[in-house]
């Protein structure tokens, strides 16, 4: 499939992502602002390919181009895979992520490495200009660390080791990151169902 594709997010580094991710597949990737469309979505669904499939949607009914859009989070087994869906808002959507990270790792106390496992999940939603809609999913597996590490990356990256790499995901560049992202593969599974159609 050719063509244009606006990605459902105000955030510009998803956008980013997916412009590299998506640069060898002929598809001119674009944000929502640049697509001139402003709107805010209420993400109300209970699954993350749900919430995706309301974002792009929603920005679908503006637009004869392809809309993609992401969901995402942290699912912590010893807290019954808190926060999930909710990781935007754990603690309250305004709140720090020093603050969010340093609770998690209070929850966590005494907790030995085995039964510290984490991921990060992603999925991606996309809407055809026929209506078809497609979903794919990837994770990537991890611990909860026992202090913050790194400055690279946003949210959960510094409290999130990746054991494979001796490193939290702060820790890793960004095009490291990506390669083995729970949103980098997603991402990928996507580009991949493109374009067989
Ligand atoms: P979304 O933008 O609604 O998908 O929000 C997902 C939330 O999950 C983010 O605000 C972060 O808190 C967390 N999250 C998702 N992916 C990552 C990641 O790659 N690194 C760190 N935190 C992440």
């Amino acid at each position: 499939m050719k063509g244009r594709i606006i990605f459902a997010t105000g955030n510009a580094d998803k956008v980013r992502e997916i412009q590299m991710i998506m640069e060898d597949s002929g598809m001119e990737v674009i944000s929502m602002k640049e697509a001139g469309i402003s709107i805010d979505i209420e993400e109300n669904g209970s699954t993350y390919e749900e919430n995706a499939l309301i974002k792009a949607r929603a920005v679908a009914r503006y637009t004869d181009a392809i809309v993609m859009a992401d969901d995402s989070g942290l699912e912590v087994d010893h807290l019954n895979k808190e926060p999930g869906i909710h990781s935007a808002r754990y603690l309250g959507e305004d709140t720090s992520y020093r603050i969010k990270n340093q609770n998690l790792i209070d929850r966590l106390k005494g907790v030995p490495d085995e039964e510290r496992t984490a991921r990060f999940v992603c999925a991606i939603a996309a809407v055809l200009p026929d209506g078809r809609e497609l979903t794919t999913r990837a994770t990537i597996e991890g611990r909860i660390d026992y202090e913050e590490r790194g400055s690279h990356g946003f949210g959960y990256d510094p409290i999130f080791y990746v054991p494979e790499f001796h490193k939290t995901t702060a820790e890793l560049t960004e095009e490291e990151k990506n390669k083995v992202s729970h949103r980098g593969k997603a991402l990928r599974l996507m580009k991949e169902e493109l374009k067989t159609l």
